[in-house]
């Protein structure tokens, strides 16, 4: 078998004698070659390494690393131990574990950064106060990260100005001086009285607890700088005036929405990072909030809670008011009216178009309920929302566009509800909102104060 293999070999192609050799003379060459080849390869290796410092260096590409210390020259071959390169890695490549950011109930204590955010329009004359109440937060101020939508803003106004300016001292923990000055500053130049002459007219106890709640002593975060600021300019194009008729009409209220939901979407999907566990929504407009407003929120540990939003009225209006009609709970009714709607509509709370008959949020209240009720809702209003960030990480965001009737911020609480997630609102819980006196309020001043005028007038004669 075995010899008729060999027999067989012959028959293989040319190439087969090259690779075996067949005469002992070739064998003693090829063992000649072999020799002279490895004396040459030694010769050569001993050449270049007794030669290498000498020879230049090969420059193909420069890699400069740039850190937080400034740009230093040499990227991976600047990378000496597995220590460098395992801090390189860590510089340059982030990894989260989402499961680790769901929001706690004690999110405070257990460092839940919560991103604040705020869209703003022509609100230069109203930041300082709104930027006294974010001092006043008391949950941990580096654990906030402050995120602003400047838009649309008219040519005499100068948020984004204005914002700068204040985050700049935000930052360097001296606003609370530089509001200060510019209150004594600008109470020397204005003649006393002329454009506050409606608080004459306000309950005595609520502006004294308005003055009393703006002084010091403060608490101890009240000064502290923020996670960061992140500001944002973008124009969405005005569409409708800011005339307050014009404002109110309910046939604008629609398009005014989805342009106001269109902006929310904007700032958070912009802002939102995969560390913050809680989102807070905040309007610029408010007169007073408790400081802890984000951990009395954030204690119910639910998807998304807003408080109750009143606003204070002149005595002879009746002292106070529900602000926000943008919370309640879903209706037959409103259900049925829906039903008569084109696809587009967008149904508005507060007007006689619309009549819902919806439980609003703001109606529940008693001044002595307990702030600790929580009743559920469909719609929610956006004076001031805490939502958990998952709900926008899922999807849910405020529709600019028409979604079962509504849009904005009530289109957002249905939709967080028709997602599956838990929506609600505390009845007995309030913030206020600040008092703007409307034409026929200043009209009904002035004619109360030329009476006064007249009796005293009396008097002295
Ligand atoms: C600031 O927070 C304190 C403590 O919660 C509160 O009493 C006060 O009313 C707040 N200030 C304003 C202006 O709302």
């Amino acid at each position: 078998m075995i010899a008729d293999t060999y027999g067989k070999k012959s028959d293989l192609p040319v190439h087969h004698g090259k690779l075996a050799p067949k005469t002992p003379s070739r064998g003693a060459f090829r063992r000649l070659y072999q020799i002279l080849g490895a004396i040459a390869t030694i010769a050569l290796l001993v050449f270049y390494f007794t030669r290498k410092q000498d020879l230049p260096e090969v420059k193909s590409h420069e890699v400069y690393t740039v850190t937080a210390d400034g740009v230093r020259k040499g990227g991976l071959d600047g990378v000496q131990s597995e220590e460098d390169l395992d801090k390189l890695y860590h510089s340059t490549v982030e990894f989260y574990d989402l499961n680790d950011y769901q929001g706690t109930h004690d999110g405070n204590a257990d460092g839940d950064v919560v991103l604040f955010c705020m869209p703003l329009r022509n609100a230069e004359a109203i930041l300082p106060t709104m930027f006294k109440h974010i001092m006043n937060l008391t949950y941990a101020h580096e654990q906030i990260d402050l995120a602003f939508l400047v838009s649309d803003c008219s040519d005499d106004d100068d948020t984004l100005g204005a914002l700068f300016d204040y985050t700049v001292s935000l930052q360097a923990g001296k606003l609370g001086e530089k509001l200060y000055a510019e209150e004594t500053e600008a109470k020397k130049k204005s003649v006393k009285g002329s454009s506050d002459l409606y608080l004459n007219y306000m309950d005595p106890d609520y502006v004294e607890r308005v003055q009393n709640a703006f002084q010091p002593p403060f608490h101890a975060e009240y000064s502290k700088p923020f996670r960061s600021v992140q500001i944002f300019h973008k124009d969405f194009g005005q569409l409708i005036g800011q005339g307050f008729s014009d404002r109110h009409d309910v046939k604008v209220q629609g398009i005014r929405r989805k342009l106001m939901g269109r902006a929310r979407n904007w700032l958070v999907y912009n802002a939102l990072k995969p560390y913050h566990s809680w989102v807070y929504w905040r309007d610029v407009d408010i007169e007073m909030c408790p400081g802890d407003v984000i951990q009395h929120l954030m204690k119910f540990n639910i998807d998304v809670i807003v408080p109750n939003v009143w606003r204070p009225l002149p005595e002879f209006l009746g002292n106070e008011q529900p602000y926000d009609l943008n919370s309640w709970i879903e209706s037959e009714q409103g259900l049925e009216l829906a039903k008569t709607l084109q696809e587009d509509d967008v149904i508005v709370e507060g007007y006689a178009e619309y009549p819902t008959w919806r439980a609003h949020l703001a109606y529940i209240r008693t001044k002595d309920g307990n702030p600790d009720e929580l009743i559920a809702l469909d719609g929610v209003g956006g004076v001031s929302i805490l939502a958990k960030a998952r709900v926008f990480r899922q999807g849910a965001m405020f529709p600019a566009f028409t979604f079962e009737n509504h849009a904005e911020t009530e289109a957002f609480g249905k939709l967080a509800k028709r997602m599956g997630f838990i929506v609600g609102g505390l009845p007995h819980y309030t913030i206020w909102h600040i008092y703007e006196p409307s034409e026929d309020d200043l009209q009904e001043i002035a004619r109360k104060e030329r009476k006064r005028r007249h009796q005293r007038k009396g008097k002295q004669n």
